[in-house]
């Protein structure tokens, strides 16, 4: 068992729209032998669907709209890929997947450099400080300078490089990449755009051959800049990389398969197995545990009116799990039987029998899960650290078209709330007769409105609010009432009445920091 947790590698793939993480995606899976043909991994057509074709979206896509995990196996290690949802399905979900991964895979477009998504994605993956891995893609295309590229993702994340290849040229000139722990060039050959698995030519720099396969001119950039590399950028540390604190960067091009395989290589030898997790009775090790645990990361209700069902996906943190096994629900309490597990296999959903620690499954949910909830066996009552709640980014009033269905409006946007799918706030100084909801995502707000109707009989309007920034405020001693906030500033409260600010616009945040000595605001809230 402890030699098939080993063999695990779970990660995200992290993203702006458009920057090749559907791609990647597939020609990992290509690599690996999962699928024959790049295109076959449905990518941004379904993304792109209009609200409208929601339970298509679901049909399509089975349980997928927030879908979950791609594994397979690739160099001796068995690969679970998080799919963090994108587009207009970006979510709360989106986030929380991160909490499930032990390491993440940063996407970014050579010609755009750091986008707003990778840098929201890359906070939370900060925040757990995990190992970051950069793949700057689409080289062959005219992209920006190197050495920007690489101050940006400094300058912008606050997090050191470490260039484990150098791209030589880019755009039609993309020759192939310069190894720097190997000192050799790997030149690129044909894929047929991209179609099958491409083959490199390994030379050394200095090889009298390498000027018939790269110009003299490229040859003399080449050297130079990694004169300079060397001289300058940050050195290789693996203890660095493990915390989080240094991100090894790799050049290639996902629609060419260029760079990708020696990507994987590299990517499999410095990332972890899975790592040890905090719970209310210190870490627990999947390399020392030997009994099943997981914890709840994510709950995905079925939009199918016939079928109530809801999945509740978890991460196995360690032991194996096996299909139909007695298990212990923590928060709950109550045993727990773990029935019709599933795991996604390329975009197909397949039952499974057997997984672990590592791996991620789906598992009927009979609605009795929460997310962050931790399942054990019977003797073990260990609760795993919970998962924050994340910023919402998108605010709205929300009102009932007919007040006379006051209680099945609560009820369907309380269970709603609890399932993660939004957050609801109230206003400062009333009760419930006002309900804020706040997404991180705005197709959640449609989400929200079509479950309503479909599920709870209720119609409502939606009042957008400007506000885009919520604090949670970390003090416990402070007087809400002398505090001096700015002309764009809201005070609402949550559910269980804590306060919150909100602000239209960024720099009132710091004003308002400033105003108010010893105010903590935090952009996480706490479970
Ligand atoms: P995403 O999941 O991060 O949103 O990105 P996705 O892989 O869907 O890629 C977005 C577009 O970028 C796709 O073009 C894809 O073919 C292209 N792309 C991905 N990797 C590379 C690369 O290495 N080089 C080049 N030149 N292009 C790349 P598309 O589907 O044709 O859409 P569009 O071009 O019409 O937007």
């Amino acid at each position: 068992m402890i030699e098939e947790i080993k063999k695990r590698r779970t990660f995200a793939i992290i993203s702006h729209p458009d920057a090749g993480k559907t791609t990647l995606t597939e020609k990992f899976l290509l690599y690996g032998g999962a699928i024959n043909q790049a295109g076959s991994v449905k990518g941004k057509a379904t993304a792109k669907h209009a609200v409208s074709d929601w339970m298509d979206i679901e049909k399509e896509r089975g349980i997928s709209v927030t879908s979950s995990v791609l594994q397979f196996e690739f160099g001796g290690c068995c690969i679970n890929i998080l799919d963090t949802p994108g587009h207009q399905d970006f979510s709360e979900d989106t986030y929380r997947t991160l909490m499930a991964a032990d390491s993440a895979v940063m996407v970014i477009d050579a010609s755009k450099g750091v986008e707003a998504q990778t840098r929201k994605l890359f906070k939370v993956c900060a925040m757990r400080h995990i190992p970051i891995f950069t793949f700057i893609n689409k080289m062959d295309r005219e992209a920006r300078d190197t050495y920007d590229l690489l101050d940006e993702i400094e300058k912008e994340l606050g997090i050191p490089t470490c260039p484990v290849n150098w791209p030589i040229g880019s755009g039609k000139q993309f020759a192939g990449v310069y190894d720097r722990s190997h000192k050799k060039i790997e030149l690129f050959e044909d894929t047929m755009k991209g179609t099958r698995v491409g083959t490199t030519k390994e030379i050394g720099l200095d090889d009298p051959q390498v000027t018939s396969y790269v110009s003299e001119d490229a040859l003399e950039l080449l050297r130079e800049e990694i004169e300079l590399l060397d001289g300058a950028s940050a050195e290789f540390d693996q203890e660095e990389v493990d915390a989080g604190r240094l991100s090894p960067i790799f050049f290639g091009s996902a629609l060419m398969n260029f760079g990708v395989e020696t990507f994987l290589n590299h990517f499999l030898a410095m990332t972890t197995p899975p790592l040890p997790r905090m719970s209310d009775q210190g870490l627990i090790d999947p390399m020392k545990e030997e009994d099943f645990s997981a914890f709840v990361f994510k709950i995905q209700a079925n939009m199918n009116k016939a079928h109530r069902d809801r999945i509740a996906f978890m991460r196995i943190c360690s032991g194996e799990f096996e299909a139909g096994m007695d298990a212990f629900h923590v928060q709950g309490g109550k045993k727990v039987r773990l029935a019709q597990p599933q795991q996604m296999m390329a975009s197909e959903r397949k039952m499974i029998e057997k997984a672990y620690g590592g791996d991620i499954i789906g598992i009927f949910d009979p609605g009795i899960f929460a997310i962050g909830d931790t399942i054990t066996v019977s003797d073990k009552k260990f609760a795993y650290e919970g998962i924050p709640t994340f910023a919402p980014e998108h605010f709205a009033r929300v009102r009932q078209v007919n007040t006379m269905k006051r209680k099945q409006f609560i009820k369907g946007i309380s269970q709603i709330a609890q399932e993660g799918a939004i957050q609801i706030f109230q206003e400062f100084n009333t009760g419930m007769e006002e309900i804020i909801v706040g997404v991180v995502g705005t197709l959640q707000f449609d989400v929200l409105e079509y479950r309503l109707k479909n599920e709870y009989n209720v119609d409502i309007i939606l009042e957008n609010l400007p506000y885009e920034y919520i604090r949670w405020i970390e003090n416990t001693d402070i007087d809400l009432e002398e505090l001096r906030g700015t002309s764009d500033m809201k005070k609402i409260k949550d559910l269980k009445g804590r306060p919150l600010l909100l602000f239209i616009n960024s720099w009132s945040i710091g004003m308002t920091l400033e105003r108010n000595e010893g105010l903590e605001l935090s952009e996480f809230g706490r479970s």
